[in-house]
């Protein structure tokens, strides 16, 4: 097993293993189960990060449900450019749905805050997040997370669809970098 690895020459870590990944998953899937059985809930997957997220996360749903993806501007290396421009890909009828977002990171928080505020213009019947990751010492928004998978340090990390510079996301535990 690999528990370090090496992208664009940076060493990472290994900080939350594969298996733990797919274990919370399975927990967090269960929660949504109880509460949406008879919802049929959208789950609205954010490109690029979540798409792993999203799809191991649908996989364990087991009633009616939707899903689609959707994109909102990203930032370029290990610091966020704290500027998010607009969504991409929000094409289907989300008047009077259940929507979960899925996120695979919440870090400032700054990328939820704006997509909350877009899909409400479009008045859902109710709105919950599902994030996989949350560093909650970052966060600079008043956020309600409803789903957390894990709670880290403000450290940078990559892997589970996590990217260093585009590289990384194939990675199937999470990494963090080193020091
Ligand atoms: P926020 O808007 O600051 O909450 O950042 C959200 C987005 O920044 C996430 O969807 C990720 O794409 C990216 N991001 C934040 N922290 C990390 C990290 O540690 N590694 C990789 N991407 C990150
Ligand atoms: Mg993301």
């Amino acid at each position: 097993m690999n528990h370090e690895v090496s992208l664009h020459g940076k060493t990472f870590t290994e900080l939350i293993p594969a298996a733990q990944i797919q274990q919370r998953i399975l927990e967090i899937a269960t929660e949504i189960n109880r509460e949406y059985a008879k919802m049929k809930p959208l789950f609205l997957g954010v490109l690029n990060g979540a798409f792993l997220f999203a799809a191991d996360l649908f996989k364990h749903v087991n009633h009616d449900c939707e899903i689609s993806f959707i994109r909102v501007s990203s930032y370029a290396g290990t610091e966020t450019t704290g500027q998010v421009k607009s969504v991409i890909g929000l094409n289907m009828e989300i008047e009077g749905r259940h929507l979960i977002i899925v996120e695979d990171i919440v870090d400032t928080g700054d990328t939820m805050n704006f997509l909350l505020n877009e899909l409400d213009k479009h008045k859902p019947a109710s709105v919950r997040i599902a994030t996989l990751v949350f560093k909650p010492d970052a966060l600079r928004n008043q956020l309600n997370l409803d789903y957390v998978g894990f709670r880290v340090p403000t450290d940078f990390l990559v892997g589970y669809g996590l990217d260093y510079d585009g590289l990384g996301r194939n990675l199937n535990s999470i990494y963090v970098l080193k020091p």
